[in-house]
């Protein structure tokens, strides 16, 4: 990744929590800058397994489960057209669109080795902890015949083993993600084959 530090730990303003994109001005945003149809699909995956998980295991109700889901959906906004800028674009313009700052904060924190933010809420750290898991296991998906059905948590673990495959998907980043949300990966591998299926675009 050709990415940089972004050099600070506080994003947005306190004065702005509440404050979203509504789902047009997202997927607006996101079809404009975004013309990688991978990309895309990658982004609304993540975006679908924060907000099942914001659901299910948060409880949060449907105005947080946005905020979640908003992140996901805007996270690698940037990574299309500014490769160079990846994460600094994005941030700036959901700072300059008076977004809340939670979600712009968990959108910095989503790869602490390249931005050097650390996720501090629970938005933020299940965003890291998705991101790598979820292509990695869309990827696998593709490879077999029957996509999800039957797949199974050992077949997932088996793949990270092998350092063939899908390559460019961090196997330091996946444990790292896990251990700072004490999620077993595992348990984040089930919780993904069982949900990302679902999504029906
Ligand atoms: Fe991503």
């Amino acid at each position: 990744m050709l990415t940089h530090a972004l050099g600070r730990n506080t994003f947005g303003a306190i004065s702005n929590t509440g404050n979203v994109l509504n789902r047009n001005e997202a997927n607006e945003l996101l079809h404009s800058w975004v013309q990688n149809e991978r990309l895309k699909l990658h982004m609304q995956q993540v975006a679908f397994l924060m907000r099942c998980w914001a659901q299910e295991k948060e409880n949060l109700n449907s105005d947080d489960q946005w905020k979640w889901e908003l992140a996901g959906l805007l996270h690698d906004a940037d990574w299309d057209q500014w490769p160079d800028d990846h994460c600094k674009k994005i941030i700036e313009e959901l700072e300059k669109r008076n977004i809340d700052p939670e979600i712009i904060h968990a959108i910095a924190s989503h790869g602490p080795r390249y931005f050097g933010v650390d996720p501090k809420t629970k938005m933020g750290l299940m965003l890291y902890a998705f991101d790598e898991l979820s292509g990695f296991i869309h990827a696998y998906s593709l490879m077999r015949p029957n996509s999800y059905a039957g797949m199974e948590v050992k077949g997932v673990l088996k793949r990270l083993k092998d350092k063939t495959f899908a390559a460019n998907v961090n196997r330091d980043d996946i444990k790292d993600a896990s251990e700072r949300c004490g999620i077993t990966i595992e348990k984040l591998i089930q919780f993904i084959i069982d949900n990302q299926k679902k999504l029906v675009l």
